[in-house]
């Protein structure tokens, strides 16, 4: 089993914490191997929104070089751990500056049906925010599963005590068993919605063969209502909302 960290603070203070002891406490479920990206070791310039990743594809992006040993992690894992302290109640501009250079991913979503976990420590505020922009982000690249730890610290220090070693222990133990057992979650109606409208989006470029398009064809989702079966009723909502969206933007030209 591999996992990413994608690490957006620079102490290995607080937030690391978190991430050390989600390893060592996966660690004690199996084998598992980590590789970290640290946002602020990246010297990634900003997005320059020139649409190269959009439409001829992300080897065209200008920080492609840089871009392409981080993409290759993630593609290559089975899971993610992404990771920021808060700074001004979000993540951090290195981590987010990441997160833009990826924004195809939410068009190409390279994840499918893998697992996450979005991990955010705070002084006071901005937490939860934080971890649920994550996991909204880490679901927008195809993961059915993300978990979430937001933790404030108040003191200047974290200290793990018993409660969170728990809690972690139990994200850990799920997280373990849901890549080790391949399990596949029903979708949300959230993450159902961003699947049948990418579809219908992928779907739009068929005459013209954008990439999007090309990457849908070539793994069957276009036939598909989710990443992996799924039953009544979601199938029937997907079909509907994917019409609705084709619907949309033909209507719109
Ligand atoms: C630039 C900066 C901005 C911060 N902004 C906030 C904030 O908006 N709200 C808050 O409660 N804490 C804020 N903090 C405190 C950190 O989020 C908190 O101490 C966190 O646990 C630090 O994580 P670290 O030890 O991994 O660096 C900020 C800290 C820094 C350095």
């Amino acid at each position: 089993m591999k996992l990413v960290i994608l690490y957006g603070g620079v102490r290995k203070k607080n937030t690391y914490k978190l991430v050390e002891t989600l390893k060592e406490e996966l660690l004690a479920c199996g084998p598992v191997e980590f590789s970290e990206i640290r946002a602020h070791d990246l010297p990634l310039p900003y997005c320059n929104s020139c649409y190269s990743c959009f439409f001829e594809g992300e080897s065209d992006c200008p920080h492609a070089e840089i871009l392409k040993p981080v993409l290759e992690e993630i593609i290559g894992s089975d899971g993610v751990i992404m990771a920021s302290p808060v700074y001004s109640l979000q993540i951090s501009a290195a981590l987010k500056n990441i997160i833009d250079h990826l924004s195809f991913v939410v068009h190409r979503p390279v994840m499918a049906n893998k697992k996450g976990v979005a991990i955010s420590s705070t002084a006071g505020a901005g937490h939860k925010k934080a971890t649920s922009y994550m996991k909204e982000i880490l679901h927008l690249w195809g993961m059915d599963k993300v978990y979430s730890l937001p933790v404030r610290v108040a003191a200047h220090e974290l200290e793990i005590g018993k409660g969170l070693q728990k809690k972690i222990k139990r994200i850990a133990g799920r997280l373990y068993d849901d890549i080790a057992g391949r399990k596949m979650y029903n979708p949300s109606l959230k993450n159902l919605f961003y699947f049948s409208i990418w579809k219908a989006v992928a779907e739009m470029g068929k005459e013209e063969g954008t990439v999007d398009y090309i990457y849908w064809r070539d793994r069957g989702w276009l036939k598909e209502d989710y990443f992996h079966p799924i039953g009544f009723p979601k199938n029937k909502i997907g079909r509907l909302v994917y019409k609705m969206t084709g619907f949309g933007m033909r209507k719109k030209g």
